[in-house]
């Protein structure tokens, strides 16, 4: 995420939005009341809320002021009436664990570019928030016990574990058993482009 002014930019957002949102028409509840977990630039809130029918109320949120302030920035730019305004969420803190009804958690890149808490914190929030078959819908990259792992896949492992020893790839197994373990079970799991995944859970 690159700062210009509070107006933030990441590049993969252009190039994932498109493919995110056909996975989403498919698995999203409707309606679907919606809180986004590291929402980052706010890209995706604003494209996937404006652009998703079944969308009636989105909630950004990032653990990042700067985030929240280009979020914010992004949603005020323009009318986005189905946009909430950005709400800070440490997602490993549970103090700050948000309250609503929300029937659908999304987390676009995160659990990798965090500590293996933020993992465990969201399958609690599930948990706790989402009603009876809600939806956590991940994306991001995975390694697949049957599946060799991608040449850039291991270099951004790296260059990830580099920046912060606890971050890193995650073995879809471990993230669908923690899923479990909070009464989470894996609906799907689709192929995107650049060897990333979409994953999607349903609560029981
Ligand atoms: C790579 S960015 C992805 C942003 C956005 N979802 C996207 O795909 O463009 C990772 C985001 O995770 C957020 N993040 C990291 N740890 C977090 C935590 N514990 N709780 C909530 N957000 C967190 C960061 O602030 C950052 O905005």
């Amino acid at each position: 995420m690159k700062p210009s002014n509070s107006l933030a930019h990441a590049p993969a957002t252009r190039r994932n939005r498109e493919p995110i949102f056909n996975v989403l028409q498919t698995y999203l509840p409707d309606p679907a009341r919606v809180l986004e977990i590291a929402s980052g630039t706010g890209e995706h809130a604003v494209y996937l809320s404006s652009n998703l029918s079944q969308v009636v109320h989105w909630q950004p949120t990032d653990i990042d002021p700067t985030a929240l302030s280009s979020i914010e920035a992004r949603r005020q730019s323009d009318h986005h009436p189905k946009l909430f305004p950005a709400r800070l969420l440490d997602v490993t803190a549970p103090t700050e664990m948000p309250q609503g009804d929300y029937n659908t958690l999304l987390a676009i890149n995160m659990i990798h570019i965090a500590p293996w808490q933020a993992a465990e914190g969201l399958m609690k929030l599930a948990q706790n928030l989402l009603s009876n078959d809600g939806v956590l819908f991940l994306y991001g990259p995975f390694w697949q016990a049957d599946v060799s792992p991608a040449e850039s896949n291991l270099a951004f492992d790296a260059s990830l574990r580099q920046r912060n020893p606890l971050w890193g790839i995650r073995h879809l197994d471990e993230v669908t058993h923690l899923a479990k373990e909070q009464g989470l079970i894996r609906q799907a799991v689709v192929p995107m482009p650049a060897n990333n995944l979409s994953v999607v859970f349903r609560k029981e």
